[in-house]
């Protein structure tokens, strides 16, 4: 038999075809245009009943989140804590709209985003957590639970070092930022090989540590003990200062060495250029806060620290354990707690 071309032949079936898909697409795209939120929202939907009801499966079930509580270190924190958390006990982890708005900027972050209208209809079940890993946190029941606190330890994460390093890469341009700053820098007229982050956390803090928690922040001595220590170890490196209290800095760090350099904006409300620079830098000295543990861990040198700086009976150590805040390989210089004791 021979086929005639008919009404159907195929280069006019072809041609129809393509006019329908044609104008298909284009219908479906201004549709979609209109509804898109709504869209977006039911893709939500669709994935949370996707987790939720595919028992049976090896496929995670549930819903995991985490507060949002604090500035740039603590949500880096707790970001951290919920990765690993939702790992250890194989739960799909999602991060708050808010959270995402702080890290992504910096970081290329990954856990999804559960948006608010979601999260809202969720019977959520808070879970507080302490400051350091503690043996039940393996266990933890419930398939959509909110952990609560403001965890910021390594020893919940560590094991997943190079997740977390992977999770909080700068952003390319906020890298290349740090780095065309760092390239410009000179000692004694040449380019230094060993840059060491200095992070002094002021601000509320100066009066926070003593009112509250019966503590001190660093003094003009302890920065001046840390340098030395690198001054003694490498050939002219450079400090690379950044703080929400630079004037203070300025009067109490000795740049007659031409080996200091106060950088970074201090804008508290932006700290990514800040966190951008001593992350790039090779070594770190902090002072207190999760800010500056949080750099050291990413710049991954050696790191020095002020130990011992609240008294023995601050409440603040009953919701802070140094020994889960501080690798063990840092090296602490023990502060000097002797204007806490002249009232
Ligand atoms: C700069 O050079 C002078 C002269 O060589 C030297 O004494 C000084 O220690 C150097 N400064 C630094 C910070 O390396
Ligand atoms: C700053 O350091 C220089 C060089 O070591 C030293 O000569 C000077 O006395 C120091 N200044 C203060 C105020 O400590
Ligand atoms: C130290 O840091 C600088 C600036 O980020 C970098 O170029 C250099 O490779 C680092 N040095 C080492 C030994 O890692
Ligand atoms: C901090 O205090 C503890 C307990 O007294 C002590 O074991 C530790 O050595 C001190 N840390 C430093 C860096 O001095």
């Amino acid at each position: 038999m021979i086929s005639t071309p008919g009404p159907f032949s195929f280069p006019r079936a072809h041609f129809i075809l393509f006019v329908f898909m044609a104008s298909t697409i284009f219908h479906l795209q201004q549709r979609l245009k209109k509804i898109q939120p709504m869209w977006e929202l039911e893709t939500q939907y669709q994935s949370y009943s996707l987790v939720t009801e595919s028992s049976g499966s090896s496929q995670p079930k549930g819903i995991w989140t985490i507060n949002v509580q604090g500035r740039l270190g603590n949500q880096m924190g707790e970001y951290a804590t919920l990765y690993a958390l939702a790992k250890m006990n194989g739960r799909p982890a999602f991060i708050s709209a808010q959270m995402h708005n702080t890290l992504a900027p910096i970081f290329k972050i990954t856990l999804p985003v559960l948006h608010n209208s979601v999260a809202n209809k969720i019977p959520w079940r808070n879970y507080h957590l302490n400051d350091w890993m503690e043996e039940q946190y393996r266990h933890i029941p419930g398939e959509y639970v909110r952990l609560t606190g403001y965890p910021c330890s390594w020893t919940f994460y560590h094991h997943l070092r190079a997740e977390i390093l992977q999770e909080f890469t700068l952003q390319d341009h906020v890298k290349e930022e740090a780095q065309t700053f760092l390239r410009g820098l000179k000692v004694n007229g040449s380019r230094p090989s060993t840059f060491v982050g200095v992070h002094v956390r002021r601000g509320d803090y100066v009066h926070v540590m003593p009112n509250i928690w019966k503590g001190v922040v660093a003094d003009r001595r302890y920065l001046e003990q840390a340098l030395s220590w690198f001054r003694g170890r490498y050939r002219s490196p450079i400090f690379v200062v950044t703080s929400n209290g630079m004037a203070w800095c300025r009067e109490n760090i000795n740049a007659s060495r031409g080996d200091v350099v106060f950088a970074g904006s201090g804008i508290e409300g932006s700290p990514g250029k800040d966190f951008a620079l001593l992350t790039q830098c090779n070594h770190t000295i902090m002072t207190i806060g999760t800010f500056g543990i949080w750099a050291a861990y990413l710049a991954g040198g050696e790191t020095i620290y002020l130990a011992n700086y609240t008294l023995p009976d601050s409440p603040f150590l009953k919701v802070f354990k140094p020994e889960a805040a501080f690798l063990p390989e840092w090296v602490g210089i023990e502060a000097d707690l002797s204007p806490l004791l002249k009232h």
